[in-house]
């Protein structure tokens, strides 16, 4: 993994080996289609479908796909085991998580168990609202660390805005290609979506990192959608 340069301040982009981490070939395999597709996945939701908000999002067809490969302890209704599929995914998230924090980091950090699964097809969004992640319900630590990893391609509309330092509000997108990831302080600084006028969608994944030297131990903090504890040992490990 390797670091390149950004295209604003503010964040860190990193170049990975697709063929050592295939996470978009393997989404487009739960997905049922070739990983080219996947920016055009809104093709097969029936005309006119109107995304999700937050908390909704369990019941949108491609996430409920990707939790019931995934779910390792089958809450809510989900799957009872992993498929192998899914496994193989959480496999290979680990290993990418694990070279991230040794290269970004360099000191012993806990990361997220499962990434979250964004989807913003076009005229949608994929969050509501503009926000910052330790603000508000408090559910994030403001030393935890975000990363972007989109398996489609990322650019204007059908991203993430940020602005580049706390309260300057200079919102960009973040912009990366697939086998491209983005590391940003989205818990400290505040970001959006707009309704996306690129005509195609985006699929990707965040997650958060959280060095050892700055963990706290929070105990009744869960999180917003599968209502796990957010303590190392529940919705990060090590
Ligand atoms: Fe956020």
């Amino acid at each position: 993994m390797k670091q390149i340069n950004g295209s604003s301040t503010g964040i860190s982009k990193y170049e990975y080996d697709r063929r050592r981490f295939p996470l978009a070939e393997i989404v487009a395999q739960m997905f049922s289609m070739p990983v080219e597709q996947l920016e055009r996945l809104h093709e097969a939701l029936p005309q006119g479908y109107k995304m999700v908000q937050v908390a909704d999002q369990l019941h949108v067809p491609f996430h409920r796909t990707f939790y019931d490969h995934v779910n390792p302890n089958g809450k809510n209704g989900f799957a009872q085991c992993q498929t192998s599929l899914g496994r193989e995914f959480l496999d290979t998230y680990d290993l990418l998580a694990r070279e991230l924090i040794k290269v970004h980091l360099t000191e012993p950090s806990y990361f997220q168990v499962i990434p979250i699964l964004r989807i913003q097809i076009p005229k949608n969004v994929a969050i509501v609202g503009r926000h910052r992640d330790a603000d508000g319900d408090g559910r994030h630590h403001p030393d935890e660390v975000n990363v972007f990893l989109p398996v489609t391609d990322t650019y204007r509309s059908n991203t993430i805005w940020a602005e580049s330092e706390r309260d300057k509000k200079d919102f960009a997108p973040l912009e990366a290609k697939v086998g491209e990831l983005i590391v940003w302080d989205g818990a400290n600084l505040l970001h959006e979506n707009r309704a996306n006028d690129t005509g195609i969608s985006r699929v990707s994944f965040d997650f958060r990192l959280w060095p050892f030297s700055k963990y706290v131990r929070r105990d009744g903090v869960y999180s917003l959608i599968m209502g796990v504890p957010m303590v190392a040992g529940g919705y990060f490990k090590s």
